[in-house]
């Protein structure tokens, strides 16, 4: 530690678990899957699924949880509140923005939180200050003077965002900074809003803001990068490699538009890049199993692609790859797929597994249930294995996935195609609709269309499918398919997702989830 620090400040410094600031070999990952991440239209998520993220989240290892922005709806301050409640090691955080009401309602919805933090902000680029704010650069400073003493009234742990900060002009951003560490501020927030920056130049900024920015000693730089150029991982590297000690990231680069940086991106180019010299203390281990309950409960199939936890993220086809990898794995392979946590030789459960062998090998992935939702799962995995032979990790992931606190105004009675190679696909459907049976039949161009059009028979109402995707959880015939769809209703679109080993009713299920978020 540095000698400059007074015992009240080393004392604080301790409390907030941000001494290590100083020792500029760690980096805190505050994670906005919940926030940030939960803005993609669609993937909303109830309180039960949030409290399944976040918990995942501490077995992660992150630092810092951002569960949401509580003024803006009370499903937001709701989980905030409950999130709180049950999560003990990460710091809690809520979104506000730079208004004293906001703060109020912040500072409430944390109540509970064991470590707490409130996250302000104003917009500090001359785009924001003119046309958001009708606004100066002065006043701008002074709003985020005030905001900054306004959430250290309620918290030690004030971190304030600069948003835009990409944009800014770097001058005017290091005073915003300095006058908002003055006023309190322990974390400073330089996102790139639009993700506009190139990695030379954010990193150039950040640069700029620790050699000019007096007092910088006092606070922790923290960046959080937009994907729209693809650069967000770049980005967040090359601030951290020119002094910022937080990152914020999202879970499968989850968000808006291109979303968000990527949490394993971050965390396994830092391990792979010993030479950074900075770490964090991410179980990279439970890596894939995040990702997957994430996926699943957000609704948002993960590209097969894509680094770390994409599909084919380990898989070689070309000869050339897999003779070099069978003769030394290291001539191809950069991290080991364990390292994330995908082990290929992991044990597979079957019809005949009871409730103790389904119970350990949740536990293993991370999931603590009570006796009754134990007793729910294990006759949907029973159900599931009378189809399925051998029962995966992502199977019990998916299993897992399915609130069933859900209300569901529409549910499948039963199914009947009839399909094949020059019938007349026919689809015979019976749905209850708040319990009474509804019954139709109708034809298609295939099983899924004849299936639809049966549907759309019985609720009369004009719908149009946008989206339409299938995808195998692992591999065999006998596989649950996973079906992703968004169907437009009067303008807005609604995502709605279905598993199942016969791709017909998977299909059908995703259609009725999305109708059930409407009707
Ligand atoms: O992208 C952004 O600027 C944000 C802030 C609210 C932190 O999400
Ligand atoms: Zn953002």
């Amino acid at each position: 530690m540095q000698p400059f620090l007074t015992d009240r400040e080393k004392g604080f410094f301790i409390e907030l678990n941000l001494i290590t600031n100083f020792m500029s070999d760690r980096l805190f990952i505050f994670d906005t899957t919940l926030r940030d991440g939960e803005q993609v239209p669609g993937c909303q998520l109830s309180t039960v699924e949030k409290l399944e993220v976040a918990r995942a989240l501490e077995s992660l290892g992150v630092d810092i949880i951002e569960a949401g922005f509580p003024i803006s709806s009370p499903g937001d301050f709701n989980s905030v509140v409950e999130i709180s409640k049950v999560v003990s090691e990460p710091i809690i955080c809520a979104l506000t923005r730079g208004l004293e009401r906001d703060i109020d309602v912040a500072n409430e919805a944390l109540r509970y939180a064991k470590r707490k933090r409130i996250h302000t902000g104003i917009g500090t680029s001359d785009q924001h200050i003119r046309y958001k704010f009708n606004s100066n650069r002065d006043e701008i400073l002074e709003r985020a003077i005030a905001a900054t003493k306004y959430a250290k009234r309620y918290v030690e742990d004030v971190e304030f965002y600069c948003e835009d900060a990409g944009r800014t002009d770097n001058e005017y951003l290091a005073r915003v900074v300095e006058a908002v560490i003055k006023a309190g501020a322990t974390v400073v927030n330089i996102p790139d809003t639009t993700g506009y920056c190139l990695p030379s130049e954010f990193g150039a900024k950040i640069k700029y803001l620790m050699e000019h920015v007096n007092g910088i000693e006092n606070a922790i730089l923290s960046v959080h990068c937009h994907n729209d150029l693809g650069m967000a991982t770049a980005n967040t590297i090359a601030a951290v490699m020119n002094g910022a000690r937080q990152a914020e990231v999202t879970i499968n680069g989850v968000g808006e538009r291109a979303g968000n940086t990527a949490l394993e991106e971050v965390v396994m180019a830092l391990r792979c890049h010993k030479d950074i010299e900075i770490d964090t203390a991410i179980n990279s281990q439970q890596i894939y199993n995040t990702s997957r309950i994430v996926s699943n409960l957000m609704n948002m199939p993960i590209q097969m692609n894509k680094a770390i936890v994409g599909r084919n993220a380990f898989s070689h086809s070309s000869g050339i790859h897999q003779d070099g990898v069978l003769k030394n794995i290291s001539t191809y392979e950069i991290i080991d797929p364990k390292d994330v946590g995908i082990d290929n030789n992991s044990i597979l459960l079957t019809a005949r597994s009871g409730r103790a062998a389904l119970r350990h090998r949740m536990q293993v992935l991370g999931f603590v249930v009570e006796d009754q939702k134990l007793d729910e799962i294990y006759q949907s995995f029973l159900a599931l294995a009378d189809k399925k032979k051998d029962i995966s990790d992502d199977d019990i992931r998916l299993l897992m996935g399915i609130d069933r606190s859900k209300n569901r105004s529409i549910e499948i009675d039963y199914l009947e195609v009839k399909s094949g190679k020059d019938v007349d696909h026919e689809a015979k459907l019976g749905i209850k609709i708040h319990g009474e049976l509804k019954e139709a039949i109708a034809n298609g161009n295939g099983p899924v269309d004849a299936s639809i059009n049966a549907l759309k028979s019985i609720l009369g109402l004009k719908m149009t499918l946008k989206e339409f995707t299938i995808q195998s959880i692992s591999k065999g015939s006998n596989d649950v398919g996973k079906v992703h769809m968004q169907v437009e209703y009067e303008g807005r679109v609604y995502f709605g997702f279905g598993a199942n080993t016969d791709i017909v009713e998977a299909s059908l299920e995703a259609y009725i989830d999305a109708v059930n978020k409407f009707i």
